[in-house]
């Protein structure tokens, strides 16, 4: 096949939800509609389990087997889909922000009875800021939920995106009948006397069927109403509104019923995006330009502290990436050379000898490659979109052993290479300041830097709220801010200026005080 089908054939994307809304069960009927897995269960077992919240050994167990399941590819309607998992654990977000860079377009699993919860407005905020074509999976029907336009309401305000309801449910809870489709104005009826089975749905084609209003009694003239409400509403559905991210097309369904899930597949290959062009500090990328280039978006350690080699994860923009030829690793001019590229489909993990734009590759790595790292066929390109977000703990790291130094140095660089966590230091007093989405990451840092690299830290507490980088043109300003929030300044591992406010309340102050500066969290803008 041609580069060209091959990259309009590719749907790269992440699910993604606030935990126990559902992403890994629907992760897991998609797979098996892709017949990438034959038993339900099969991805749940590589989840971090629940119980584990504050156990990060566990965590760490489960770390090496969550390699397997970091990109899971699968063939459907003719497309090559490559979903990207994200940790369902939410002191792993920072991963999740990170992998949403490699995803062409999203699913964002919400759950009917709780609405827009934390994780799913961070994560949206991602979503918008890289304008990442959106679609919303309304999950758990079957179970008493909110009133649906209420749900579209809090998705609208608290999301800030316009959304459209592609199916319909009728009913909910014990009474779930069933929805329709309104990208395709079919029915499909729920069964809950025979639930896990996919091939038992009714459909109607018409509203008007007699048979069809009897069957979903009491609710028919209901259903007309809505359906005719959200006609008034909500505008025709249009592809350009949601591949730019301003339309988020919007399905309700059961994941653990398999109920709804088809609509959403069959839906997302028709409307999501194949990989498109990337934007980098020189020029825009091409997928479809002769030469390769790609970047790494996730670095996963290896799990065995006597080899401390690690896979870096390729995102491929460009060209065919080819096992066993000579690319170089941007940052450092390195020549390198493949000669075992994994590619995953489901939870096979295989070498391959080619791939193309959209597609990941794990490739083995010894400590060379950075988060954002390009490698390309000899083009210095630096890809933009990477940026970190403004940890939400921090702590001072210090030594704890006199004699490893220098271990301890290697260690944090490396681990935050990999991004574990991100590395501030302190302008006032020098010392270094880890920050950290969740409190686990404290102790996944310390127990690798004693595993890995035999190094030994302690944490002194920073009651810190937020990272924020400093933007302005007028100088004058931000010396006269630079003097007055000196205790506060701190610089990234890139060197650039950092304020750390102290609480909500510090930062609008600052805000207040210094209008002429813009406080951002995220490092790129
Ligand atoms: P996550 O990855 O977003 O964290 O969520 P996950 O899929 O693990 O789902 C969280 C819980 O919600 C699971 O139950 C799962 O079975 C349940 N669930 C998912 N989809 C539906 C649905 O459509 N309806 C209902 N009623 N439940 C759903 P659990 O008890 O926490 O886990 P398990 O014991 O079933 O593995």
């Amino acid at each position: 096949m041609k580069l060209k089908e091959e990259i309009e054939r590719r749907r790269t994307f992440a699910i993604v939800s606030h935990p126990d809304a559902g992403k890994t069960t629907l992760t897991e009927k998609f797979l098996l509609f892709g017949g990438a897995i034959n038993v339900a269960g099969a991805v749940k077992s590589n989840k971090i389990k629940k119980t584990a919240t504050s156990d990060f050994m566990e965590i760490e167990k489960q770390r090496g087997i969550s390699v397997a399941t970091s990109v899971m590819g699968f063939e459907y309607g003719g497309k090559k889909i490559n979903i990207l998992d994200t940790p369902g654990h939410q002191d792993f977000a920072e991963d999740t922000f990170r992998t949403l860079t490699a995803a062409d377009s999203v699913i964002i699993v919400i759950d009917a009875a709780k609405g827009v919860e934390v994780q799913t407005r961070k994560l949206m905020n991602v979503c918008r800021m890289r304008k990442t074509p959106v679609i919303v999976f309304i999950n758990k029907l079957d179970r008493p939920a909110l009133d649906p336009f209420e749900l579209l309401d809090e998705i609208e305000n608290e999301l800030e995106i316009h959304v459209h309801p592609l199916s319909w449910p009728v009913s909910m809870g014990p009474d779930f009948r069933g929805v329709y489709n309104r990208f395709e104005q079919k029915f499909r009826s729920f069964s809950s006397t025979n639930k896990q089975i996919i091939g038992e749905l009714v459909e109607f084609n018409d509203l008007e069927d007699p048979e069809f209003k009897k069957h979903i009694a009491p609710h028919s003239e209901r259903l007309q109403e809505e359906l005719e409400l959200i006609g008034g509403v909500y505008p025709e559905f249009n592809r350009e509104d949601y591949l730019a991210g301003r339309i988020a097309p919007l399905f309700f369904g059961s994941a653990l019923n398999n109920f709804g899930v088809q609509d959403v597949l069959d839906c997302f290959i028709q409307i999501a995006p194949s990989p498109g062009a990337i934007q980098t500090e020189q020029r825009k990328v091409e997928p479809i330009e002769e030469k390769f280039s790609g970047f790494v978006f996730k670095i996963h350690a290896n799990m065995d502290p006597n080899h401390r080699d690690r896979i870096a994860f390729i995102k491929i923009v460009s060209g065919k990436f080819e096992r066993n030829k000579t690319y170089i690793h941007v940052r450092s001019g390195r020549k390198m050379k493949f000669s075992s590229p994994t590619s995953f489909m489901a939870e096979k993990k295989s070498v391959i000898d080619e791939a193309c734009p959209g597609d990941i590759v794990g490739v083995h790595d010894t400590g060379t490659f950075k988060i954002g790292d390009a490698v390309t066929e000899g083009e210095k390109l630096q890809f933009q979109g990477m940026p970190s977000f403004s940890p939400e703990m921090f702590r001072y790291v210090e030594n704890n052993d006199p004699m490893k130094f220098k271990q301890l140095a290697k260690g944090l660089e490396q681990l935050m290479d990999e991004g574990v966590a991100q590395l501030f230091v302190s302008v006032a007093n020098g010392r270094k300041i880890i920050g950290t989405v969740g409190a686990l990451q404290f102790d996944v840092i310390q127990y690798r830097l004693e595993h890995e690299y035999s190094a030994k830290c302690r944490y002194e507490q920073l009651p810190m709220h937020k990272a924020c980088w400093i933007e302005t043109d007028n100088t004058e300003k931000l010396k006269d801010f630079r003097l007055r929030k000196y205790q506060q300044l701190a610089t990234d591992k890139e060197g650039r200026e950092v304020y750390m406010a102290e609480s909500p309340y510090a930062l609008q102050m600052a805000r207040d005080n210094f209008p002429e500066i813009t406080f951002h969290f995220t490092s790129e803008f």
